[in-house]
């Protein structure tokens, strides 16, 4: 039977390299975690440049579907707007999900050390031994410069 949300069942060191974070703290999970700034995470360590390549593979299964003051945490603000801009792409990606299609969308992604980049996304359905899987193709698009870039990309 499908397990219920997605885990990650293989990665590929370039994967890993790219996310920062070793196998044995990706397995299992549903890719989604990169959406989220890693615990204690606290300010950018820098930018980031080049087009890696990563790969993930999920198990198939049936898929389900700021506000600024002067007080509050700059990094709580961009995370909000990163979750908006997320949106738009975790709907294409469910929709494909759901209808076992292929499909592609970017995302605002944390490495494990904080760092922001854009992932470009495409998941291809596979199926191995009866079973059905989920290719995963991360492109890095290099490193989301500011809040305001953020704004942009979702208003787009
Ligand atoms: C094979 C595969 C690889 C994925 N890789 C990523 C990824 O690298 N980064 C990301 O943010 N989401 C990735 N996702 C999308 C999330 O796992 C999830 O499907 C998406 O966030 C929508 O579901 P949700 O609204 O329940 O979070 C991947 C999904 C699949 C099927």
């Amino acid at each position: 039977m499908a397990s219920p949300d997605l885990p990650i069942v293989h990665c590929t060191e370039t994967f890993q390299k790219l996310v920062g974070y070793p196998e044995s703290e990706i397995l299992g999970r549903n890719c989604r975690f990169l959406q989220y700034p890693p615990p204690g995470y606290t300010e950018q360590t820098g930018p980031t440049t080049g087009f890696d390549i990563g790969q993930t593979k999920t198990e198939d299964s049936t898929a389900t579907a700021g506000d600024a003051s002067k007080e509050i945490n700059p990094s709580a603000v961009i995370h909000s707007h990163a979750i908006m801009q997320n949106d738009s792409g975790r709907m294409t990606i469910t929709e494909c999900i759901a209808n076992s299609v292929e499909g592609q969308a970017s995302f605002i992604n944390y490495r494990q050390n904080g760092e922001r980049f854009w992932n470009l996304l495409t998941i291809i359905p596979i199926e191995n031994g009866g079973r059905k899987y989920f290719v995963g193709l991360q492109a890095d698009l290099g490193p989301v410069e500011s809040t305001e870039e953020m704004k942009v990309a979702k208003q787009s």
